[in-house]
Order: structure tokens, then sequence, then C-alpha cells
């Protein structure tokens, strides 16, 4: 992969925690118009060609939990961007459910037998290193539980989407984003969309007027199936959940959840706001193990009469599509692509020269923020991404009428303490029962 010269990066940083981070979309809109304003304003002062590489020469130690295909994929986009930098990383420690999945990964990067951590709670000791960043790459399940224990130990930390699977996890990322605040450390969220450069750009265009007032869109994660293992004989309940999470609901928070929420944060991120309600459908038509849908289709109400339409879907040989689209007062946009706008060219749009590779300018930005000392927080916003695709696949679950409130601050709302099992401590106790497969929710009596 071709790797930019570290003096073509916009100072992406800055922009994201002037513009992103701080925009809590817990903020009424009044708040968020102005913060926007404020944003814009800082954005347009920022310099283009901020030279990213200051300070280069750092030394890193880094570990990962969850040596699957994106850790893995991660680790390999954590060393690229240290590499544009000009700073090198040590694969100080690596964890692992599985030991074959944790010796791959710790053979490829030189990691001794000592420092390679097993099982629910391997973890534990993973934090305990003189590691400066972990990355956190396991199913969902286990986020807000590993993503505690990093923050406890005072770690900057990148994690992958989503970042809990129920609304008492999603939660709780949200508290502890304020701590890793509080403690200066910097949390980036694998939201890749939100560090590349033609969606910075799209957003910022948006954000400053470009299609007028949003009324109206659609988002959509339309795909083919995914993997599924069928359970070895006399398998261990907990062992085949990790082995075939994207199954089951309780691990990965179903697909609207675990890929849809791609699109979703976009959503959110372009609104400035997540939804105020959510009704929806969904079902299953191929799926042969597990508890979750294969498609779903939701009308989320994000107030002032603006209702965007989410559908994902995970059936071979349909139609697929995996965009954002939405209509504006005075024009329109694709999340990360074209964009009809008269006022766009008097717009002064930064260029926002990102990576090539999304997946690396993530990392880019979390290391060029540890080295200059601004940390950047992608706490909530990830995890208000999370709970927005939450409360559309209760919504289809169940076929009600969810409102953001019941996940986000009723706290006598029946789903307010949704708190999906077996748990992450499930797992760490050995008290993991696998729920029945082909058992679906049923709307109406879920
Ligand atoms: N941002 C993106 O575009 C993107 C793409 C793919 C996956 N992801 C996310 O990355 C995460 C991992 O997905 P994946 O495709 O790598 O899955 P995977 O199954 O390939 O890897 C997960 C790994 O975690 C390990 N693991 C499970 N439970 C563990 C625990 N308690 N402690 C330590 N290790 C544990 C598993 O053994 C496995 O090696 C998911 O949240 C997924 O949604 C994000």
């Amino acid at each position: 992969m071709k790797i930019l010269l570290t003096n073509q990066f916009t100072n992406a940083s800055i922009t994201e925690s002037n513009i992103i981070m701080n925009n809590s979309l817990i903020l009424p809109r009044r708040n968020f118009i102005k913060n926007v304003a404020i944003a814009g304003a800082a954005i347009s002062a920022l310099p283009l060609f901020n030279v990213r590489a200051q300070g280069a020469g750092k030394k890193f130690k880094v570990g990962l939990v969850g040596c699957g295909g994106r850790g893995n994929g991660a680790l390999e986009n954590h060393i690229e961007a240290a590499k544009a930098l000009g700073h090198e990383i040590e694969v100080y420690a690596v964890a692992d459910f599985f030991q074959d999945r944790a010796d791959a990964t710790a053979k490829k990067h030189g990691v001794p037998a000592d420092r390679i951590y097993l099982g629910a709670t391997g973890y534990r000791k993973l934090m305990e290193q003189p590691i400066d960043i972990v990355l956190l790459a396991t199913p969902p399940i286990f986020r807000p539980t590993h993503f505690e224990a990093a923050v406890n130990a005072g770690k900057n930390i990148f994690f992958e989407k989503p970042v809990a699977v129920d609304p008492v996890g999603a939660r709780k990322v949200i508290e502890l984003g304020e701590v890793a605040k509080q403690k200066g450390l910097s949390v980036v969220a694998g939201t890749q969309r939100r560090h590349q450069g033609s969606y910075l750009r799209n957003q910022f265009a948006v954000a400053n007027g470009a299609i007028g007032k949003i009324v109206g869109g659609t988002v959509s994660w339309c795909g083919g199936k995914l993997w599924f293992k069928e359970r070895n004989p006399g398998e261990a309940d907990d062992s085949y959940l990790v082995r075939n999470w994207t199954s089951f609901s309780e691990m990965s928070g179903d697909h609207i959840v675990e890929q849809h929420l791609h699109n979703l944060d976009v959503a959110n991120w372009f609104l400035g706001r997540p939804p105020q309600t959510a009704v929806g459908f969904g079902g299953r038509a191929r799926r042969q193990t597990g508890d979750q849908f294969d498609f779903f289709s939701v009308d989320f109400n994000y107030g002032e009469d603006v209702h965007i339409h989410s559908m994902c879907r995970q059936v071979s040989g349909t139609y697929g599509n995996v965009s954002e689209f939405f209509t504006g007062t005075e024009g329109n946009t694709f999340g990360g692509g074209k964009m009809s706008s008269a006022k766009l060219a008097s717009l002064k749009v930064p260029e926002f020269k990102t990576h090539e590779n999304p997946y690396v300018e993530e990392h880019i930005a979390l290391l060029d923020s540890i080295v200059k000392g601004q940390p950047i927080n992608a706490a909530r916003t990830v995890a208000e991404s999370t709970l927005t695709a939450i409360m559309g696949r209760i919504a289809c679950y169940t076929g009600s009428i969810v409102r953001w409130s019941d996940l986000a601050t009723k706290t006598d709302s029946p789903w307010y303490n949704l708190a999906l099992s077996p748990s992450a401590a499930d797992f760490e106790n050995g008290t993991v029962v696998a729920p029945k497969d082909n058992v679906v929710p049923i709307p109406g009596e879920a």
C-alpha cells in the first residue's frame, strides 16, 4: 500500500476533537446548531497542510485483545500509521480466547510466550503490562468490560465498533469515556467513515449549510450472508458462542448493530443528533444457526419532521447497497459521495487530506493525538450510534415504538435496564448458557 508523505496530512485529530467528538448527540438541537457554527469557525482557522509528524521517532508499546480478522487488521493498520508518522511500534502483548489465534499473532509480531494471555480473563493480565496503547477487537459483547479495564489501567485505546450489545453496556461506555477524558487518554473507534476524507468533506459542507436543512434520507447495509459455524461435537457453550458470534444477538448485537452501525453512525453525525424514536420490522429467511434476524427495515424519526429510513440485510443473491443518502432543503448528498449543492462552490471546505486508507487514518489520528498531548475521544459518539442501532433492533424484535429516552434516560422504561444474557461476566465466571439455536424473537410477543 502506498504511504503518503506525512506533510500531506491535515491535522484530522484536531478536526475531530473540535467538530465531531465535542458535539454530544444528547445535546438539544439548539445547542447543536450553535456548536456546528463554532466548529465551522474553528476548522476554517486551521492550517490546511499541518505537518503531523511532529515529535517523530517515538516508540510505543501496544497490546491487542482479540486476535481475529479485524484485530490483526487493526494491528497492521496501527503499525502502518506509526510508520507514516515516523514512530515505532513494539507489539508487546496479545490476548485471545483461543490459544491458536493468540499464538499466530504473537509469532507474526515476535511477542514472547510469557506475554500471550488466554481465555476470557486473559485481557486482565494484558492490561497490567507497561503498554501505551491497547487495541480492542473481540466480539462486541466484551467491549464495555474490556474498555473499562483499559480506562482503569490508563491506556490509550482503539476499540472496534460496536461498543455494546445492550443499553446498559452502551451507557457504561459513555460514562467510561468521560473518565478517559479526565485521565487525558485518547479513545478512537473503528468507525472509519469519520476518518475518511470524502466523508469529512461532505459532513463539513453539510454542517455549513451546503444542502440547507436535512429533511430526510436513507441509510443501508444490504449485502450477502456472513460465515457461520456449526457446533463441534461436545463443544462447550462459551467456545461455540465465541466461534459463532455473528449468529447470536447476545454476542454481536445482531447485524443491525454489528454491521449497519456504520451507516447509522453517519446519519447521527450528519444530522448532529440521535433519533427520537424507532419503528420497524425484520425477520429471518436463511440463517441456520443462532438467533439473529436476516433483515431489518426501520423508520428512525429524528424529530423536526425528519425521518431516516434504515435497511439492512444479510442475504446472498439479493440487491446489494451500502450507502447513506440525505435530502436537504437546498440539495442532497451521499455520505461520502456525490453532493448536489448550488452553494458548495462558495463554501470554503477544507481538503481533509487523510491517508488513502481510512483504517490507517484512524490510527494516525490516535498516535498523533498522543504525541501532541491533545487527546481525542470518540467514546460518546460511537456509544450513541451503537445505542441507535440497538433501538432499531428492539423496535423490530418487539414490534413496538421505541424512544431514545427509553434507552438513554427513562429509568423506569422496560428497555432501560436491558442487559443481554449470557454476559461478558458469564464468560469470565464459567456460567455461560448458550441461547437456543433457531429461536428468534416474534414481534408482538417478544
Ligand atoms: N470497522 C470495521 O470495518 C470492522 C470490520 C470487521 C470487524 N469489525 C469489528 O471487529 C470486531 C471483531 O471482529 P472480527 O471480524 O475480527 O471477528 P473474529 O471472530 O475474526 O475475531 C474475534 C477474535 O476475538 C477473540 N475473542 C473472543 N472473545 C474474546 C475474549 N473474551 N477475550 C479475548 N479474545 C476474545 C476470538 O477468539 C477471535 O480471535 C467486531 O466487533 C466487529 O464488528 C469492524
